[in-house]
């Protein structure tokens, strides 16, 4: 990874370390502590910072923000778990786990709330700007997750519907933390626009990825547990497209529709034979397809932004490395 963003994760890393959220009660503040120490990749906020750069900006006038978006992205994964009832993130008990949902919910609604006291450190003369987009933003994760819940249990949902979903869920945070990076740093509205849409193509990537890696990853590295979309008959682009293509194939037809009609089974074995019938059809290569689109169409975008080509270099290195992410 190149050396600037090294150093980005470290000040942000830093930062994190430096922040005190609170005592009492225990159960409150505990499970805050704890999700944020768990290490993550920072993603996000090093987003934050490379949008600012690109335009110039000085990072240090960009760390509240990147720092609300980090505990603001805490706070989703922390629901997150509750709602996919997910036991592990990061390779460790997820909060509701270790402690219990009610503390789960509330702990992630105080992080939230966190969130935004922290970005409202920021200059004045921008926070009403930052604060629309940051608003706009977790409304729309919040549509996509209820999307992604309601797509559980209905039996027909289209990839465009998935596209729209995951931009909605997880593609917006990214193309948002870009976008208050940019405006950090005195862009315009077009070009920090452009950089939003390239974000949002890379989230878009990203979470294609994600779905991959959730049956596909090396468990210990990703750190969740593995096929936790299958057993929660999560619509994701690769049931999605094992469905169309089990469409002029009766047998795969009816063998799919079984495991997701299943009212009771063993996940271990419905994990085993869901994934075989996408190894058998190449689903993970046509998800890989699909990513690598996304990833082209976000580069048009970059490509549009005048500024020099070296100013693009850590988006471009950074965005590759997303693409072949391990965890
Ligand atoms: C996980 O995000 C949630 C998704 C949008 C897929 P990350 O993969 O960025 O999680 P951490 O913060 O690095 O653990
Ligand atoms: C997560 O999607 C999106 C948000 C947290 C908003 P997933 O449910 O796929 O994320 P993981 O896989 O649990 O991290
Ligand atoms: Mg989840
Ligand atoms: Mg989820
Ligand atoms: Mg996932």
């Amino acid at each position: 990874m190149l050396d600037t963003i090294v150093k980005y994760q470290q000040q942000i890393e830093q930062a994190l370390k430096d922040k005190k959220y609170g005592i009492s009660p225990k159960e409150l503040y505990e499970p805050i502590e704890y999700i944020m120490s768990l290490g993550g990749k920072r993603m996000r906020p090093v987003f934050v910072f490379v949008g600012c750069d690109m335009f110039n900006g000085n990072v240090t006038d960009a760390i509240h923000p990147a720092i609300a978006i980090e505990l603001f992205h805490n706070f989703t994964l922390v629901h997150d778990d509750i709602m996919d009832k997910a036991p592990l993130r990061r390779n460790q008990k997820t909060v509701h786990e270790k402690w219990n949902e009610n503390i789960a919910i509330l702990s992630g609604d105080t992080l939230m709330v966190k969130a935004y006291q922290e970005l409202c450190k920021c200059n004045t003369s921008i926070l009403p700007q930052l604060l629309d987009i940051f608003n706009d933003t977790a409304i729309k994760v919040c549509e996509g997750q209820q999307l992604d819940m309601n797509f559980e249990s209905l039996s027909k949902v289209t990839i465009p519907q998935y596209l729209k979903m995951i931009e909605l869920k997880t593609a917006v945070l990214l193309g948002g933390s870009l976008k208050i990076g940019a405006l950090i740093a005195g862009a315009d509205e077009t070009n920090s626009q452009a950089l939003y849409e390239f974000g949002k193509h890379i989230g878009i990537a990203f979470q294609l990825q994600d779905d991959i890696l959730d049956v596909y990853a090396n468990t210990e590295k990703f750190g969740k547990q593995k096929g936790g979309d299958i057993v929660a008959n999560k619509k994701t682009y690769l049931l999605l497209k094992a469905m169309e293509m089990a469409e002029s194939n009766r047998h795969l037809k009816e063998e799919l529709h079984q495991w997701i009609n299943a009212p009771q089974f063993s996940a271990n074995e419905k994990v085993e034979a869901v994934t075989g019938i996408y190894n058998f059809l190449n689903i993970k290569e046509l998800a890989q397809k699909e990513m690598k689109k996304q990833y082209e169409k976000a580069l048009t975008y970059l490509n549009n932004i005048p500024v020099n080509e070296t100013k693009k270099q850590n988006l471009i290195a950074l965005a590759d490395s997303l693409m072949v992410r391990e965890v």
